[in-house]
């Protein structure tokens, strides 16, 4: 048996590193966590855009669960879902927020999923998709929704307030809906 335990390690990186490459070409989007001065500052634009109580806050493309983490615990009395198509990410997170009470999380495309109840909607993603992103949004979400983004902005959309720390970790806060 022991012979065999170095053949199962790198039978199971090269599974993980495959599946986690195969879904960043699939959606062009890698699966880098936010950092702590952007989780900072999303935070600081959610406390500013006052949500509700209760608010329902959404992250497309919750990755490892970093952002969800970070916002659980800045706003205990909200509840966080993410929706994660990567499924070793997804497995990762579900274990890192297994002790959150407030945290929900669902495997599977964004796009296909139904947001129309949230209060505020958080991403990190690429600037590829905010194009199709932004359509979604538009049809998805109740006037007055909040959207934050992390890093890439959407385009034709003036953001509310924006934080801005050099090329990565701009922070821009949008109204649903974003045309103007
Ligand atoms: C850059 S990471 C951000 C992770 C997390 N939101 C954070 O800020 O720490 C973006 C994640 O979005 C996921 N993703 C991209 N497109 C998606 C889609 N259509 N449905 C679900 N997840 C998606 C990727 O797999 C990736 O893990």
């Amino acid at each position: 048996m022991a012979p065999l335990i170095p053949y199962v390690a790198v039978f199971v990186t090269l599974l993980v590193g495959a599946s986690i490459l195969i879904s960043t070409v699939v959606t062009g989007v890698p699966t880098l966590s936010s950092g702590r001065s952007e989780v900072d500052d999303i935070v600081a634009m959610l406390e500013h855009a006052k949500l509700p109580r209760h608010a329902l806050i959404v992250d497309l493309g919750s990755g490892w669960g970093a952002l969800v983490i970070a916002l659980a615990r800045a706003f205990p009395e909200a509840s966080v879902q993410g929706v994660e198509v990567s499924l070793f990410p997804y497995l990762v997170s579900r274990l890192r927020t297994h002790h959150l009470r407030n945290v929900s999380l669902k495997w599977g495309n964004f796009f296909r999923s139904d947001p129309s109840n949230a209060d505020a909607i958080v991403c990190y993603l690429m600037p590829g998709v905010m194009a199709k992103l932004g359509d979604f949004l538009d049809k998805a979400l109740k006037p007055g929704t909040f959207i934050v983004t992390n890093t890439f902005l959407f385009r034709e959309r003036r953001p509310s307030a924006v934080r801005r720390r050099g090329l990565r970790g701009t922070v821009a806060l949008y109204v649903c809906p974003g045309r103007h």
